[in-house]
C-alpha cells in the first residue's frame, strides 16, 4: 500500500542568522507545500541546487526541516521516537541514488537480500526475496556479480531491487537517471514505474530533466526552494 505524503510549509537553511555571522541565511527550501496521494508517481522538476536532494532527504526521515511539517500516513516525522524513524527508514522510506550506492564488496544479490538482513528476516528467506526482485528487474542471471561486472544502467536495476526489496511504501528517486546514457535511463524508469504501480508505492522522482519528468502523471517544479504555480 502506497504512503499518502502531506508537506506543510516546509523550509530547511543551513547557516547562522545571529548576530555573531553576517546574517546570511542560505535557505534551500523556502516554505514548499504539497500532497502525494497513495500510489501516486509524482516527478520533482528543477535546476541543480533547487532543492530537490534536500527536500527528498526530509522525506526519507534522513534530516529535519528548520520549520513545517513531513506526515506520512497520518505521522508527523519530527513526532517520531528515533526508534520510529529508524524503522520508517528502513521500512517505510526506500531511496535511488544517482550513483547507485551499491556496496562493492557484494554481489547483486548480496545488495538487495541486505536491507532484510539489516531489519532481522533470515538470511534463506532474504535471498528468496532479493533474487526474486533481481528477476522482477531482469537481472536473475546476474546475482552472482559484482557492480563492477556491472553497466551503470544494470548497477541502477539492482539498486532499485535492493529499494523495493522490503516492501515500501514510499520510493524516493534522486536523479536516478542522472548517470545512465538515455536508453538504459529510460529503461530504469519504465521499471520503476511498472514495480511501483504493480505494488501500489507511492514515488517522488527527482530530475532536472524535462524527458524524465515528463513520464509522470504530475509534475512538481521546485525553483530556488519555492514551488512554482
Ligand atoms: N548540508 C548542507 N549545508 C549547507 N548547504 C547545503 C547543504 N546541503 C545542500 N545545501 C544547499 O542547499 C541548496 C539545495 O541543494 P540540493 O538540495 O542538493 O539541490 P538539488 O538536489 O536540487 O541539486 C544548494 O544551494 C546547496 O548548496
Ligand atoms: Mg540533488
Amino acid at each position: 500500500m502506497g504512503a499518502r505524503v502531506d508537506v506543510v510549509e516546509v523550509r530547511k537553511s543551513w547557516g547562522e542568522g545571529g548576530s555573531g555571522g553576517d546574517g546570511t541565511v542560505a535557505e534551500a527550501l523556502a516554505g514548499v507545500s504539497f500532497v502525494l496521494e497513495p500510489g501516486e508517481l509524482v516527478a520533482l522538476l528543477g535546476p541543480s541546487g533547487c532543492g530537490k536532494s534536500t527536500l527528498l532527504h526530509l522525506l526519507g526521515g534522513l534530516d529535519r526541516p528548520t520549520s513545517g511539517q513531513v506526515t506520512v500516513n497520518g505521522h508527523d516525522l519530527a513526532r517520531l521516537s528515533e526508534a520510529d524513524l529508524d524503522l520508517y527508514r528502513r521500512r517505510t522510506a526506500a531511496t535511488v541514488f544517482q550513483l547507485f550506492n551499491l556496496l562493492p564488496t557484494m554481489t547483486a544479490l548480496e545488495n538487495v537480500a541486505l536491507p532484510l538482513l539489516l531489519d532481522g528476516v533470515p538470511a534463506s528467506e532474504a535471498d528468496g526475496r532479493a533474487e526474486r526482485l533481481l528477476g522482477e528487474v531482469g537481472l536473475a542471471a546476474k546475482s552472482g556479480s559484482f557492480p563492477w561486472q556491472l553497466s551503470g544502467g544494470q548497477m541502477q536495476r539492482v539498486a532499485v531491487a535492493r529499494a523495493l526489496v522490503a516492501s515500501p511504501a514510499l520510493l524516493l528517486a534522486d536523479e536516478p537517471t542522472g548517470s545512465l546514457d538515455s536508453r538504459s535511463g529510460a529503461q530504469v524508469l519504465d521499471l520503476i514505474a511498472e514495480l511501483a504501480s504493480a505494488r501500489g508505492v507511492t514515488v517522488l522522482l527527482a530530475t532536472h530533466s524535462e524527458p524524465a519528468a515528463g513520464r509522470a502523471r504530475r509534475v512538481l517544479r521546485l525553483r530556488d526552494g519555492l514551488l512554482e504555480r
